[in-house]
Order: structure tokens, then C-alpha cells, then sequence
């Protein structure tokens, strides 16, 4: 293997540069491999200025830095790579460029961190078009298959959690329910692990279509136990029984109402059917930014290096996973199969419900 070049692409996650680091140290010092680094995701391979190499002295100093030091790009999608054209939006197929760009780079391997959206262009690059790709599974959400954990997660779940704590305190003082909304989108990971670790009092995931008055019988049944104030955990897709989640998709790209998110609603049906005073947070993208903790550190050294061997192995289509501890490789196409949601089954829910927190079903 004498050159492969590394790209991050969608949103970003705690831990993205750590990834990029391990990639280019591991590259370099073991492999002797030369690396080019992929600016805005796949975009750079189209775009003026958009691969550069990546020498030891980039990555010096990112680890503990949030974002990419490549950029992202949300609209990425070589197969449908939206331009604006004469004031126009107009959507292209750019693949034949990246693969020419790929082609005359002379390119042994392609490492595309990324989520679901972008492994899935990977996955379409490699099978329809050979590219020789490798995935590491990056997002907040933990809603990718094959791996136990996603990079970034730990990251989210410890800012969530942190908020929870100091949403403990102001509720105690104030006799209040405080509304904590996550990020997470279809999956509840964030919100259940956080409300776990934190301490909520009800955790509303989109695994578990809620009714308002369980929520409501929970906080009643709190007061009388002379705990006049609940926190409630509730992740971004959640839904009351019956109803739709409240953002919408348009691709890939997530659409958040800017007020009256679920959290909000939430807030306001309690009001309405508890008559108790209510405040929302709504925590956003501060999920997503800040110095990745010490797993995500870890976990990112680990998987940057695991694909690196996996491209110098020619062992192309396959993602890097954590399983049981030991980080291993799993193919693209069976991890990206289907969605991962929070399991219902899981020790999780049933640990959650034993600890008489309400999921707001039952
Ligand atoms: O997939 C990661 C994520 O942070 C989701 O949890 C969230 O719904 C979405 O991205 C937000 O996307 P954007 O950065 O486009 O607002």
C-alpha cells in the first residue's frame, strides 16, 4: 500500500480528528504509506483544492480537538451532488469525476468516516463502482449495525448527561419539571443512556410511542411521594402513540421546528393535563461539539488504526466495529442492512422500567 486518502463526511462527532490522526500516524509510521487528506467530504474530489497530503505535523495537537480538520459536507452525495447553477439549485452525478480523481491519484484505498448517509455512498462507490473503500462508523445517534458503539456517542451522552445534572438542581429549588430534548433522530440512544446515567425520571424515546398521561401519572405519583419536582429525558424523534414525529428528512438532511419541538409539546400537554409548571431545554448541537472523553479517544485510536490494516490488507467494503471489546470489521452492506434502534428486549429498557423510570407506556 503506498497511498490512501481519508475523508469525513456528514454531521460532525466528538472524536472525527482523533480518527484522522490514528489514520495518518498509523499509516505513516507503520506502513510508510503516503496520506491525502479529502477536503468537505466527497465534495473534494470535485472540487478545486480539495485533496491535500497529511503529513505527521498536521495531526499533531487535534486529538482532543472536536469537529474535522477535513470539513464535512451535508449535501455531499457524489451520486446527486446538489449545485447552484445560473441561481439555480440542480442536482449532478459527479461519481465518474471521483472516480477519475481516484483513478489519477493512484489511490490504494479510501477511508470514509462517516454515519449512515455517507457509509452508504461508500458502499454504492465500492459496489458499483470498485473504489477501494474502507468505513469507520462515526455519529452521535449509535444508530449504525455491527458495532456495539458508534464514535461520538460516549461524547453526546456525557454532555447530555452533564445537562441533566444541572437541570437536577434548578427543578429541586424551583418545584418544576424540567424537559431535557436530545438529539438521536429515529433512534433513542442518547436520551436513554443519558436519562440512565442522569437520573430522569421519564425517558420518552421513538422506540416507544408515549401517552401523555402515563407521563403525567408518573409526575402525580412522584408528588405524592414528596418529590415535588421530575426531570424528563425526551430524544428528538419520540412520538405520542398515534401521532408522527415532529422534524422531517428531506434526504439526508434533518429539519427541526425552530420552536415547538417535542420537547416543547411535551411541556405543553403536561401543562395542560398536570397543571404543572414546566420548562424546556432543548440541547442541540452542543451535542455535538467539544474535546471527545477518554472512550471516544480510545475508541477512535483504535478504529483509525483497525482500518488502516484493513486497507493494507486489500479488505475493501468492510467497516471497523467495536463487538464485545475488540474492535473487528464487519461488511458494509451487513451493517448498513437495516436501521439500528434501541432494542426493546435490551437489559437497558428492562433496567430502566425496574428503577421505576417511565417510558411513558405503561
Ligand atoms: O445525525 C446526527 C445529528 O446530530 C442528529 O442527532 C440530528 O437530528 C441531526 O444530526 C442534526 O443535523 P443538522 O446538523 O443538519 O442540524
Amino acid at each position: 500500500m503506498k497511498k490512501l486518502a481519508v475523508l469525513t463526511g456528514g454531521g460532525d462527532a466528538p472524536g472525527l480528528n482523533a480518527v484522522i490522526r490514528a489514520v495518518v500516524k498509523t499509516a505513516i509510521l507503520r506502513y510508510n504509506c503516503e496520506v491525502l487528506g479529502v477536503r468537505n467530504g466527497f465534495d473534494g474530489f470535485v472540487d478545486e483544492g480539495g485533496i491535500f497530503p497529511l503529513t505527521l505535523g498536521d495531526v499533531r495537537g487535534i486529538l482532543p480537538r472536536g469537529g474535522t480538520i477535513l470539513g464535512a459536507a451535508n449535501r455531499g452525495n457524489p451520486f446527486a451532488r446538489k449545485v447552484m447553477r445560473d441561481g439555480v439549485e440542480v442536482v449532478e452525478d459527479t461519481s465518474q469525476r471521483v472516480i477519475e480523481r481516484i483513478q489519477s491519484l493512484n489511490l490504494d484505498a479510501l477511508i470514509v468516516i462517516g454515519g449512515d448517509g455517507t457509509l452508504r455512498i461508500a458502499l454504492k462507490l465500492y459496489q458499483q463502482l470498485s473504489v477501494p473503500v474502507i468505513g469507520v462508523p462515526k455519529t452521535i445517534d449509535n444508530d449504525i449495525n455491527g458495532t456495539d458503539f458508534t464514535f461520538g456517542f460516549d461524547t453526546a451522552l456525557n454532555t447530555a448527561m452533564e445537562a441533566i445534572d444541572r437541570l437536577h438542581t434548578t427543578a429541586e429549588s424551583h418545584h418544576r419539571v424540567m424537559i431535557l430534548e436530545l438529539m438521536g433522530r429515529d433512534a433513542g440512544y442518547i436520551a436513554l443512556y443519558a436519562g440512565i446515567a442522569g437520573g430522569a425520571d421519564v425517558i420518552l424515546i421513538p422506540e416507544i410511542p408515549f401517552h401523555i398521561e402515563s407521563v403525567c401519572a408518573k409526575i402525580q405519583d412522584r408528588v405524592a411521594a414528596g418529590a415535588f419536582f421530575s426531570i424528563i429525558a425526551v430524544a428528538e424523534g419520540a412520538h405520542p402513540a398515534g401521532g408522527e414525529r415532529v422534524y422531517r428528512m428531506e434526504g439526508d438532511q434533518v429539519f427541526l421546528p425552530r420552536l415547538g419541538g417535542i420537547g416543547q409539546q411535551v411541556a405543553e400537554a403536561l401543562a395542560a393535563s398536570c397543571g404543572v409548571e414546566t420548562r424546556v431545554t432543548v440541547l442541540g448541537h452542543l451535542q455535538r461539539g467539544g474535546s471527545p472523553t477518554a472512550f471516544d479517544r480510545v475508541l477512535c485510536t483504535r478504529m483509525g488504526g483497525a482500518a488502516v490494516r484493513l486497507a493494507a490488507a486489500s479488505r475493501f467494503g468492510r467497516m471497523v466495529a467495536l463487538r464485545g471489546g475488540e474492535v473487528v470489521d464487519v461488511s458494509l452492506e451487513e451493517a448498513l442492512a437495516r436501521p439500528r434502534r434501541v432494542s426493546l428486549d435490551s437489559d437497558l429498557i428492562q433496567t430502566a422500567r425496574e428503577m421505576g423510570i417511565s417510558l411513558g407506556d405503561e
